[in-house]
């Protein structure tokens, strides 16, 4: 199967909170950013490997700043590795206030996606060609995540290969 370089699966996305999504003190709530970052990762899994995906775990997921309502949120995701049917996405969330412009990284986490064939069962995704040093970095970095993540997943009886 082709390889694909790191730039096809690059993704970013831009919302305004709205008091809708805000708790009592007026910042986006968790679960919504939550669900902001699945979506930007799922788009960059399915720019990767152009198939039906889903998400299977989320690791290293923090909340470093809140988010006021009113203010941007703006999400970058990019696939750092593709295993066998499985691929990690980094996505990053940053603040941006819409009068100064400043901006303030908010969130980051690890997703993992699988790719799935018709029938919906697991099939294999195309390798990522990682080019430049960052992507190479990000590249070693993911095989040492995935071994972690998946011996974690085994020791809660979450996984039971
Ligand atoms: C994802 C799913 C299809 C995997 O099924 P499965 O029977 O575990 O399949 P496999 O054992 O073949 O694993 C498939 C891949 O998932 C990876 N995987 C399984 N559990 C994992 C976990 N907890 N964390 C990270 N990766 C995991 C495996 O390593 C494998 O990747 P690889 O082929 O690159 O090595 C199945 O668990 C599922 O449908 N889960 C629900 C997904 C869902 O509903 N998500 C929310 C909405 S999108």
């Amino acid at each position: 199967m082709k390889g694909k370089p790191v730039s096809e699966s690059r993704t970013t996305m831009t919302e305004v909170v709205l008091p809708n999504d805000a708790n009592i003190h007026g910042n986006i709530l968790g679960g919504k950013v939550m669900h902001l970052m699945d979506l930007a990762g799922v788009i960059s899994a399915f720019r990767h490997c152009r198939m039906p995906v889903v998400t299977v775990s989320v690791d290293s997921l923090c909340f470093l700043h809140p988010i006021k309502v009113g203010q941007l949120v703006l999400l970058e995701a990019v696939v750092t590795r593709a295993f066998t049917t499985s691929m990690e996405v980094e996505v990053q969330v940053f603040s941006e206030d819409p009068l100064s412009g400043k901006r303030m990284k908010t969130s980051a986490a690890f997703l993992t996606f699988v790719g799935l064939d018709m029938n919906g069962k697991p099939t294999r995704v195309p390798p990522l060609i990682p080019r430049t040093q960052e992507d190479k970095r990000r590249y070693r970095a993911a095989l040492r995540r995935r071994r972690q993540r998946l011996s974690e997943a085994r020791a809660v009886g979450t996984k039971d290969v």
